[in-house]
């Protein structure tokens, strides 16, 4: 039998990807005032040209009383739609598939408060489904092939799936099944709203690597309960999300072991993240491991041509180092891109004062003990 390759075309909803290659959300800090700009239009634009059968908007908002994560996309407004339809346009233009990576950076209520998630009335619950809603109804009309639901790295409903934030007795909590059901009821929610061809992903942590925290049966039976009720594709990510120091052959594709376990429970479409850097592993992954889709972020932000290169025969891995410079440059640009040695990205990485003020509660060092266990370092 044929061995399947990353380069396969496939469908998802009748919808055909040119290949098994996603870009991983990834929130580049460029939006101004949450809109899209000619920056990142030209950055998607790239990205397509660059081979990347499916492309995930970075973090977007899209609840209109969240907070804001400094230069991130928001979207729950008509007058969003005309930006995010450059957006798609220019990526369909190249062949590529786009995505909406619809967010919410924490538990805030229509006041304006951010609550912990025990204090969520049900009434907040049934307001965030139907932001989800609405958000839907605008990325179909700006021309998104699907959207996926953020639920990972202890944003507002990777927190509702954590027992480690939701302690809850009632309908939203008390068992992962219970804490699964804000998630549940947006898929729903969502699904009645969109044409039958829209593609509705979700991104969820296979662990919170947290004492306390969701563990991988958790997991499980989160992933289980969304395929059963018609989720398109499962990405499967973590806390501790961005792993420093991969290197190619060697410890690559560190949340595999969660995926495959979840390969032995469900037939439903599986994106993998987190680490995968050369062409052999993830070939690999797609054809041993049943794995349908590779998912990256930084090697792409590194190189974007990276699939393209592979297709014409340059199949040396991924030029990223995984030093996690561009967590802290001006719109996270590659360091290697200014000529930047690693040495000088763990420079970066410990001297916060470089960084600008109002980001500074986002970026922490990993090795900072003071930051939750994600790696964007949320204040515990
Ligand atoms: C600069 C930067 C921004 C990121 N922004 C997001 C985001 O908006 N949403 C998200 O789910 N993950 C985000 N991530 C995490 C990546 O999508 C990905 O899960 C992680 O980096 C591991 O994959 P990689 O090894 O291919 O980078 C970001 C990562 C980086 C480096
Ligand atoms: S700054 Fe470092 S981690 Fe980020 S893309 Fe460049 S090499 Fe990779």
């Amino acid at each position: 039998m044929r061995m399947k390759t990353i380069f396969d075309a496939t469908t998802l909803r009748g919808r055909t990807l040119k290949n098994r290659v996603f870009r991983s959300a990834t929130w580049m800090g460029m939006a101004e005032n949450g809109c899209v700009t000619d920056e990142i239009v030209s950055m998607y634009q790239k990205l397509a040209q660059g081979q990347v059968g499916g492309i995930l908007t970075g973090f977007t908002s899209v609840v209109p009383w969240d907070g804001e994560l400094p230069g991130a996309l928001r979207f729950f407004e008509p007058e969003h739609v005309k930006g995010h339809k450059r957006l798609t346009r220019a990526v369909h233009d190249c062949g590529s598939l786009i995505f909406l990576q619809a967010a919410m950076l924490d538990t805030f209520v229509p006041s304006g408060r951010a609550v912990p998630v025990n204090a969520l009335t049900l009434s907040d619950f049934a307001n965030i489904a139907e932001a989800y809603k609405k958000a839907a109804i605008l990325a179909v009309e700006a021309g998104y092939d699907g959207l996926q639901i953020h639920g990972a790295h202890f944003f507002g409903l990777s927190k509702c799936l954590s027992p480690l934030c939701n302690q809850r007795n009632d309908t939203y909590g008390g068992s992962a099944e219970r804490r699964a059901k804000i998630v549940l009821d947006i898929l729903q929610a969502v699904r009645l709203v969109v044409p039958n061809d829209f593609i509705i992903l979700i991104k969820i942590n296979c662990s919170d690597f947290t004492e306390g925290g969701l563990s991988e049966s958790d997991f499980l039976t989160t992933s289980l309960l969304l395929a059963n009720a018609g989720i398109d594709a499962i990405e499967v990510s973590g806390n501790y999300t961005s792993r420093p120091h991969i290197r190619a052959g060697v410890n690559e594709a560190y949340f595999r072991e969660a995926a495959v376990a979840l390969r032995q429970i469900t037939t439903c479409p599986i994106l993998l993240v987190g680490g995968l850097r050369s062409l052999d592993r993830m070939n690999a992954l797609v054809d041993q491991d049943d794995i349908t889709y590779v998912s990256l972020s930084r090697p792409l932000l590194c190189e974007q041509n990276l699939i393209a290169r592979w297709q014409a025969g340059d199949t040396r891995p991924a030029r990223c180092i995984s030093c996690n410079s561009c967590y802290h440059t001006e719109h996270h640009q590659c360091i290697l891109h200014k000529g930047g040695k690693e040495e000088d990205a763990w420079d970066l990485c410990s001297n916060r004062s470089r960084r600008p003020a109002q980001w500074r509660p986002f970026f922490r060092c990993h090795k900072n003990e003071n930051s939750c266990h994600c790696h964007y370092g949320h204040p515990r």
